[in-house]
């Protein structure tokens, strides 16, 4: 078995960068797959702080890293982040950007907050980086490529195509000030130059390592809940976080792929608005809020929080065909007694086990609750299942009957010492589980 794609099983957030890291070491080719800057891992690696949006975290292990096609990417951004990295002395040659992903520009941006300004109470609450403007521009066929960037002749007259309409969007429907075709091409042009060296058929690169046996890890940014179509369409990013958004978003097929590992924290959290049946507006919601660190990585906003939601993990069981679980932050529940598990919804009165047909339902869902025994303490370290107390031994039971999964991989917290790799997830789930 040698690959494996890394899925949010939530709204995002649930601590992907963290387990890439633990795996990081036994892999040698890490990809991101959709997504753009609107992503952020926070990373820290011998002391070291990284913040890394657009670079997988799998560059400070020095492994390959691919960035792919299905990827937006922000060249600013990317080429600061490189920087970064280099000015710490982490070599960035190992990256590998796909020349067909699609590139943001700064009127995406600027589109992004235009039209969260005209949807008004009906905000998605976007990370305001573009991302949906630039996949719009993809879809309908005018999106620029990050080759095009390598070919000023091309990039002149896809530019000055899209300015064109473009301008007149910004002049005479938002009455904006436009863009002039001069100054973004001279400064693209020069992004062009700067990623020229890192710029490859990427899709060619991993199909090759895939045949040569290398351990692939794909990293999908973002969640199950947050996917264009799987997701609580509209309030979703504008990619495929789900394991088939792996085999799209790299050129791998799907026959390629050997599991495929969801990534849940103990509770759930949410950034942006849209529905959350069990969303905690009450002081248990900011105790864990406080105690779990929950505020953005990209955009510093509070994440709103709720318990978990096992209608949620077997939505993502069944839409990525997942192997296995990952639990984090088990330790952010530590205190708290009882602790509650969703098992279904109730909706004017008829219960639902798995997500409803109509999106807006989910607004007046209400959670119908287990409750567990809380925990009072729990270790830092953990070197066996055995270690945890009792009560979390039976949360994660629990959870691994009610999502349908084996927990391969367990937390309590930030550091490598606090997550125990119960069973390789590459692998396929021990028949005893
Ligand atoms: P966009 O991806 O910026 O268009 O935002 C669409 C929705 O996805 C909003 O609810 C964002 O808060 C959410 N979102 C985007 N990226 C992330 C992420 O990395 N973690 C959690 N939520 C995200």
């Amino acid at each position: 078995m040698s690959t494996l794609v890394v899925v949010g099983a939530q709204w995002g957030d649930e601590g992907k960068g963290k387990v890439t890291d633990v795996l990081a070491a036994s892999v040698d080719v890490v990809v991101r797959y959709q997504g753009g800057p609107n992503a952020g891992h926070t990373l820290v690696v011998k002391g070291e702080k990284y913040k890394l949006h657009q670079v997988p975290a799998g560059i400070l292990h020095g492994k390959e890293c691919v960035i792919g096609n299905g990827v937006v990417l922000d060249p600013k951004t990317f080429l600061e982040e490189l920087e970064g990295l280099r000015k710490r002395g982490v070599p960035v040659d190992r990256i590998h950007l796909s020349h067909a992903a699609h590139v943001i520009f700064p009127y995406h941006q600027r589109l992004d907050e235009l039209e969260e300004e005209r949807r008004g109470s009906q905000r998605l609450g976007t990370t305001g980086r573009g991302i949906g403007p630039a996949y719009s521009d993809k879809v309908a066929r005018m999106g620029i490529r990050v080759a095009d960037l390598l070919r000023p002749e091309t990039l002149k007259a896809k530019l000055s195509r899209n300015l064109e309409q473009l301008n007149h969007l910004l002049e005479h429907v938002y009455g904006v000030e436009g863009y002039r075709l001069e100054d973004l091409l001279e400064l693209y042009t020069g992004y062009g130059e700067a990623l020229r060296p890192f710029v490859t058929d990427t899709a060619q690169f991993l199909n090759k390592a895939i045949a040569q046996g290398a351990r692939v890890l794909f990293e999908g940014a973002q969640g199950t809940m947050l996917d264009l179509d799987h997701g609580t369409y509209p309030y979703v990013t504008s990619s495929y976080p789900t394991a088939g958004g792996a085999c799209l978003g790299s050129g791998v097929g799907p026959t390629r792929i050997d599991a495929a590992m969801g990534v849940a924290k103990a509770y759930t959290s949410r950034v942006g608005d849209g529905p959350f049946p069990t969303e905690l507006k009450d002081e248990i919601g900011d105790y864990i809020r406080e105690k779990g660190g929950e505020y953005g990585t990209t955009t510093g906003r509070p994440r709103r929080i709720g318990w978990l939601d096992t209608v949620v993990l077997r939505h993502s069981k069944l839409v990525s065909g997942l192997t296995s679980l990952a639990l984090n932050h088990l330790d952010t529940l530590t205190g708290l007694h009882p602790v509650k598990i969703a098992v279904g919804y109730r909706i004017r009165g008829e219960v639902w086990e798995s997500l409803p047909l109509h999106m807006e339902d989910l607004f007046e869902a209400e959670p119908i609750y287990e409750e567990l025994e809380g925990w009072a303490e729990m270790p830092s370290a953990l070197s066996s299942f055995e270690d945890l107390p009792p009560q979390a031994q039976r949360y994660v039971k629990r959870v691994e009957e009610l999502s349908g999964l084996p927990v391969s991989m367990v937390s309590v917290g930030p550091g490598r010492e606090a997550t125990l790799v119960r069973f390789d997830p590459f692998a396929a789930a021990p028949a005893t589980r």
